[in-house]
């Protein structure tokens, strides 16, 4: 999809279909031939949030979208407005449409009516005998004054999250380790190095490699540097877990919804179109994205329950549940962070299940051993609707997953907090550099936003560049 801004009033672009909004207690915008407010006036056309109405004029279709309150109106909602209008396009016919940004807002709503569109246009129809999305092609956002940088910037990041989703929903026949390797190597503005079994081996990452052992397909241990010139400051390290399958390994899974683990490289996923982003933007920041990719299956080779590995930081883990792998590769991805410099940690990892018991879709999972770095990071959560809930940490839940014959163990005997304990298993790796763990568990796929309902969500992507970009300015009204 082409995104555009002009400051040309929607009726002289060329769109075939202008969306506008309509706010509680305020007229419509402006006069288009008179016929918007004769809609009202009949009470077709609802101001209440999400109400739908459309009409004709001057040759141009107008879909006309309650925005409910104005002070309710905040990016998530004109990201859900922007879905809104965007699910009736395809039954329109539209190929160019014309969001006419409300007067008075923010920048951060104009970049959320162009997120909200260009994510809720994606549909994933690689393997479809007609693979065309007969979505819109072109998406212009008319304001009275230039928003065209805030305009591109959310179209770079909304598509870096239907890169991303074209990542989670592709199978995992196709999307290998190896496969996710080069989806890296091809990024723009980034160096890429790979690390493939022999490799890990070799770097003492038992952790990670026994989760590989039992799988045919290759590892890839994944560093993506993103490092421009003359920028100081912290480096930051992203880390993701992509597990390309997740069959619980001889911890074998039930059947039922066994399909659903090829999401479970959907933190690598974000991690690699995140860092892709922050390139292609160019922001003034140091950042490496680390991705353990890999399969968990069930062979001759595979990891047996009991079985002892050494971590490449030297703990040694006892393997109880071979389906507790994930946080056995992050281990040595978070080690493998701090040892090539990140001062600042942020892993995602579609960790739990107990994290989808917990918080379900709404919020993702944060824990964190620094305040201030966990502060900033449910900051930018808000500020991008990838919000996340701070968890707790404790002395209690370190304790459960203490080691019998090993140092520790991968799976706590009980199941009780089943999220905290996991966390709790990643902090012995991070030592004392600031780090934040968001358990995507509920939020990967199947989020159930207007904008991403079904399939990958591309979670995280938004929040992770949000992050690097740090605080913004004071928003400016216009
Ligand atoms: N990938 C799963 C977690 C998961 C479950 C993600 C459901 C998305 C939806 C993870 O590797 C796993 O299997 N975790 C186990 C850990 C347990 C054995 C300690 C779990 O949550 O049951
Ligand atoms: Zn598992
Ligand atoms: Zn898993």
């Amino acid at each position: 999809m082409r995104v555009t801004a002009t400051t040309d009033a929607p009726p002289a672009t060329d769109a075939d279909t202008v969306a506008v909004g309509i706010f509680e207690d305020e007229g419509v915008p402006h006069d288009h031939g008179g016929v918007l407010q004769a809609l009202v006036d009949s009470g077709e056309a609802k101001r209440a949030f999400r109400k739908l109405a459309l009409t004709h004029a001057e040759g141009k279709r107008y879909l006309v979208v309650g925005l409910g309150g104005r002070s309710d109106f905040d990016p998530e909602r004109a990201r859900v407005a922007a879905a809104t209008v965007a699910g009736r396009l395809s039954e329109l016919g539209t190929k160019t449409l014309c969001w006419e940004v409300p007067h008075h807002v923010t920048d951060a709503h104009a970049g959320a009516l162009v997120e909200g569109t260009v994510i809720a246009s994606y549909a994933y129809r690689e393997f479809k005998k007609n693979d065309e999305n007969d979505g819109i092609e072109v998406l212009i956002l008319s304001a009275h004054h230039d928003a065209s940088a805030p305009v591109a910037y959310a179209a770079t990041v909304a598509e870096a999250v239907n890169a991303a989703r074209d990542l989670q929903n592709r199978p995992a026949n196709v999307l290998t380790p190896s496969a996710l390797a080069e989806r890296a190597q091809a990024l723009p503005g980034v160096t890429v190095e790979v690390l493939d079994r022999a490799g890990l081996e070799a770097a003492g990452m038992g952790a990670f490699a026994a989760v590989a052992r039992g799988s045919d397909e290759e590892p890839r241990l994944i560093t993506i540097r993103y490092e421009p010139p003359d920028v100081a400051g912290p480096l930051l390290g992203f880390v993701g877990k992509a597990v390309t399958f997740d069959s619980g390994g001889i911890s074998i899974k039930p059947a039922a919804k066994m399909h659903e683990m090829k999401f479970d490289m959907s933190g690598g996923a974000a991690v690699v179109e995140s860092v892709g982003a922050i390139a292609a933007l160019g922001l003034p920041v140091r950042v490496a994205g680390i991705v353990g990719a890999t399969e968990n299956m069930p062979s001759g080779h595979s990891v047996k329950p009991g079985d002892i590995v050494r971590a490449k930081t030297g703990v040694t883990i006892e393997v109880n549940n071979t389906d507790a792998e994930g946080r056995m590769v992050l281990a040595d991805c978070l080690a493998h962070a701090i040892d090539i410099g990140a001062e600042r940690l942020v892993d995602l990892a579609t960790l739990t299940g107990a994290m989808v018991v917990a918080l379900g879709s709404t919020y993702a999972g944060l824990y964190s051993n620094d305040d201030d770095w966990a502060r900033e990071v449910v900051a930018a959560g808000d500020r991008t609707g990838e919000i996340v809930w701070r968890m707790p940490l404790h002395p209690e839940y370190a304790k459960a997953i203490e080691g019998r014959y090993g140092d520790i163990v991968n799976s706590p005997a009980d199941r009780g907090a089943g999220s905290a304990t996991a966390a709790e298993f990643l902090k012995r790796f991070v030592g004392d550099v600031p780090w934040a763990h968001l358990d995507i568990a509920g939020t990967a796929y199947d989020l159930g936003r207007p904008y991403a309902s079904k399939g990958g969500a591309g979670w995280g992507v938004r929040l992770l560049v949000e992050l690097a970009r740090g605080e913004p300015a004071a928003p400016d009204l216009h």
